[in-house]
């Protein structure tokens, strides 16, 4: 059977490349998949986070969800410090996961830069709990941006262990990315080489999903492009980053091609695209703010999403876990 999960931080905005990479696709899978959609904040904290902006972000991430068109009756929404059976796994692929594997992660490196020593241990250890939300459930399937293929290639090593080590052939499914769509990186508006980030301190580098019309058009205008017309062909956009990333986007929001697009518009300024640019990002975008700001003053409801979610998760995790716990060796009387 087929199963799908990922996650999503509540940390800083939501932003369009979390949209495009990720929740657009959550949004498209959930009719053709049992899904289960997580609000991973205990991967928010590798890094610090203030309490109340930590607990208003984790409704906040939901509201958009909800807003993106995701049914939280459907599938299945919540918070994963509701279900611990995450944490439990969590600690035994940490005695699965070797050194070696993790010092290889490229997310580590850049989160925790030149002052390494003075990283978390859990942002260290990031990926392996990243394997046991996954594997907690035997997902199958796993939707996300580019930039998580090399954890999940780290969830795929860990079952494999698990499987040998503990002599359970195809217990853990090694699970599928799925890498979906034109934006699978989307970058940066002011740096071409730069993805876009919740975390840049410039908030023109990111379009963030609660950005109203006039701050889309604002960054769209002023987002870095270089002094040639728009090319014809998608091979004319090599070299030229920031020009590939605003067709990109258009492509992917308008649900067309690269080169589609630029049969359109080759020849044409950016200054023109730029506007074009802007009215399809508001025309998408503008309708998800506007239901995620009624949804967001309805805390009980919020809550009471993650609430069902969390014990329909757990109600599957739970006798994945006591198998897990009887393969280990440990006595559960
Ligand atoms: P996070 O919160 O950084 O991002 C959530 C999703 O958005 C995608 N994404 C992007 N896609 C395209 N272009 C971008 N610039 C861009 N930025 C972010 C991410 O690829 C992701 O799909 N570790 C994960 C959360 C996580 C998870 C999991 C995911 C925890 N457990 C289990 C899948 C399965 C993360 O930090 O995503």
């Amino acid at each position: 059977m087929s199963r799908i999960f990922s996650g999503i931080q509540p940390t800083g905005n939501l932003h369009l490349g979390n949209y495009l990479g990720a929740v657009r696709n959550w949004v498209r899978l959930q009719h053709d998949y049992e899904s289960i959609y997580c609000v991973v904040d205990l991967h928010a904290i590798t890094v610090w986070q203030e309490p109340a902006e930590l607990r208003r972000a984790i409704r906040e991430v939901t509201a958009i969800l909800i807003a993106a068109g995701i049914d939280p009756k459907k599938n299945i929404v919540f918070n994963q410090s509701q279900n611990p059976d995450h944490a439990q796994l969590a600690w035994i692929f940490n005695c699965v996961a070797r050194l070696g594997w993790l010092n290889r992660m490229t997310q580590f490196k850049e989160k925790a830069g030149k002052d390494r020593e003075n990283a978390s241990v859990g942002l260290y250890s990031y990926p392996n709990l990243m394997a046991a939300d996954i594997l907690a459930y035997k997902a199958t399937h796993v939707p996300v941006g580019e930039d998580q293929k090399q954890h999940l290639e780290l969830a795929r090593d860990i079952a494999q262990k698990f499987n040998n080590d503990f002599g359970v052939p195809g217990f853990f499914p090694l699970t599928e990315p799925l890498i979906l769509g034109e934006a699978t990186r989307v970058m940066s508006l002011r740096d071409g080489a730069k993805k876009m980030s919740k975390s840049d301190p410039s908030d023109y580098s990111r379009i963030n999903l609660t950005d109203d019309a006039d701050a889309i058009a604002q960054k769209i205008r002023k987002a870095k492009t270089d002094p040639e017309p728009l090319p014809s062909e998608p091979a004319g956009l090599e070299a030229r980053p920031e020009a590939k990333n605003l067709v990109v986007i258009y492509a992917a929001l308008a649900d067309t091609t690269v080169a589609a697009v630029l049969r359109e518009v080759g020849g044409q300024q950016f200054s023109a695209f730029k506007q074009r640019l802007a009215d399809l990002c508001v025309e998408k975008l503008g309708p998800i703010a506007g239901e995620m700001n009624r949804l967001i003053a309805d805390t009980a409801y919020l809550d009471a999403v993650l609430r069902d979610g969390a014990g329909r998760a757990r109600a599957l995790s739970r006798p994945i876990l006591d198998e897990v716990m009887d393969i280990v060796g440990f006595v559960r009387a």
